[in-house]
């Protein structure tokens, strides 16, 4: 039975349809069109007939009756950068192309519908632009690869050459029982340069290998290296660091170092963007949570200048930036890190003035 036999009868008391001759005639032509179609009334919308195909394809939808209805029922589940014409039927979740052609037919003026079962294309469509998804991330991880590849091969020779000085001078100074001040700021040197070390020996073995090397990680942990690594930065702009961390965070499944990194860069462009800002609002807050999707969430909160709409737009372009001593790559290498533990790396306004950069990855028992 095609839906249009219950629309007669119920449009019957309002539109009065006719019915006879020229409607079984119509159903006789719309029957033999291979995909779904039917007429409706142009006047009052009313669906006159319709073949077998729209009775299965779109004659159990709410509104199938009638024009209007039917369209704002198929146009409401339109999505992304679908064409006007082009609509998704809820429940069946098919996509349909629709055309409309006015049929003027023994008096009676018809507007007659076809629906193009466009699916399959529509599928392909999809699957085709996730894989240039896909090879856009992959030729970004690549040239972020080789330019990594190149800085860790240049400065791996210096960094190692610094440590040894630095062990060396540590060792004379202890010898001499020299100066404690001294002596600690050599050993927070050494601090910073094995750190730095320990980033260029991951980028060059991620970098042979392509895959981080990921167990499950403490974030308390992560916060704390990068915090002592910043330590001196942050006292010279005096600057007062929040930390809140929620009780009991579950375990990450991370690479350790990399995600020191990101956390580094992010904590980095914080303060580097409090510069300006007076030292009383100058404040640091960093967040550790669980979010509504079940992953462990980190935000790093600035009371800076914040965004504009457009300049948040390209923040995450590799060398997009705004600083005259900034190589802009510090975001670009963030959110490949963070791309590739399948986490997120996310902008937000903050409340009351400045910007949150965060970052979401899985936690261990979640893993891919
Ligand atoms: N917390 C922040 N507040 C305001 N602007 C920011 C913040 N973080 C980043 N930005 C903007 O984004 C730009 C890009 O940041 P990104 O870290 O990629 O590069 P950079 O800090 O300029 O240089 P580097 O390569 O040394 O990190 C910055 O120049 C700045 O304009
Ligand atoms: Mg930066």
């Amino acid at each position: 039975m095609t839906p249009s036999v219950t629309t007669g009868r119920r449009t019957a008391t309002r539109t009065a349809p006719r019915t006879g001759p020229v409607d079984e005639a119509l159903r006789g032509v719309l029957d033999a069109v291979p995909f779904a179609c039917a007429a409706f009334d142009r006047r009052s919308g009313a669906l006159v007939c319709a073949n077998a195909r729209f009775g299965a394809d779109l004659g159990t939808l709410p509104g199938h009756a009638q024009r209007d209805a039917l369209l704002a029922t198929l146009h409401g589940e339109a999505t992304g950068d679908a064409r006007g014409d082009e609509v998704r039927a809820p429940g069946s979740g098919r996509w349909y192309a629709l055309h409309w052609r006015d049929l003027d037919t023994n008096g009676r003026s018809l507007a007659l519908l076809t629906a193009v079962d466009i699916s399959e294309r529509i599928e392909t469509l999809d699957s085709h632009r996730s894989q240039q998804e896909k090879l856009l991330f992959t030729s970004r991880m690549m040239s972020v690869g080789e330019m990594a590849a190149t800085l860790a091969h240049e400065l791996n020779q210096p960094l190692a050459a610094i440590v040894n000085y630095l062990n060396g001078s540590l060792r004379l100074v202890g010898q001499a029982g020299g100066p404690v001040q001294v002596e600690r700021a050599l050993q927070a040197a050494r601090t910073q340069a094995e750190h730095a070390a320990a980033v260029i020996a991951r980028v060059r073995e991620f970098v042979r290998a392509r895959e981080p090397r990921r167990d499950a990680q403490d974030l308390p942990l992560i916060v704390d290296t990068v915090l002592e690594l910043l330590r001196l930065e942050a006292e010279r702009q005096q600057l007062r660091v929040e930390l809140a961390l929620a009780p009991g965070l579950p375990q990450v499944y991370a690479d350790r170092v990399m995600v020191e990194q990101v956390l580094l860069n992010l904590v980095k462009n914080a303060i580097e963007a409090m510069r300006e800002v007076p030292a009383a609002r100058r404040g640091l807050r960093i967040e550790g949570r669980v979010n509504l999707d079940g992953e462990v969430e980190v935000r790093v909160c600035d009371r800076g200048p914040g965004l504009s709409e457009a300049e948040s737009a390209q923040l995450f372009s590799p060398f997009y930036t705004t600083k005259s001593d900034g190589l802009g790559i510090g975001l670009a290498i963030c959110r490949s890190i963070i791309e590739y533990h399948e986490g997120r790396l996310f902008f937000e306004a903050r409340d009351g003035g400045g910007s949150v950069f965060g970052f979401t990855l899985p936690p261990p028992d979640r893993r891919i």
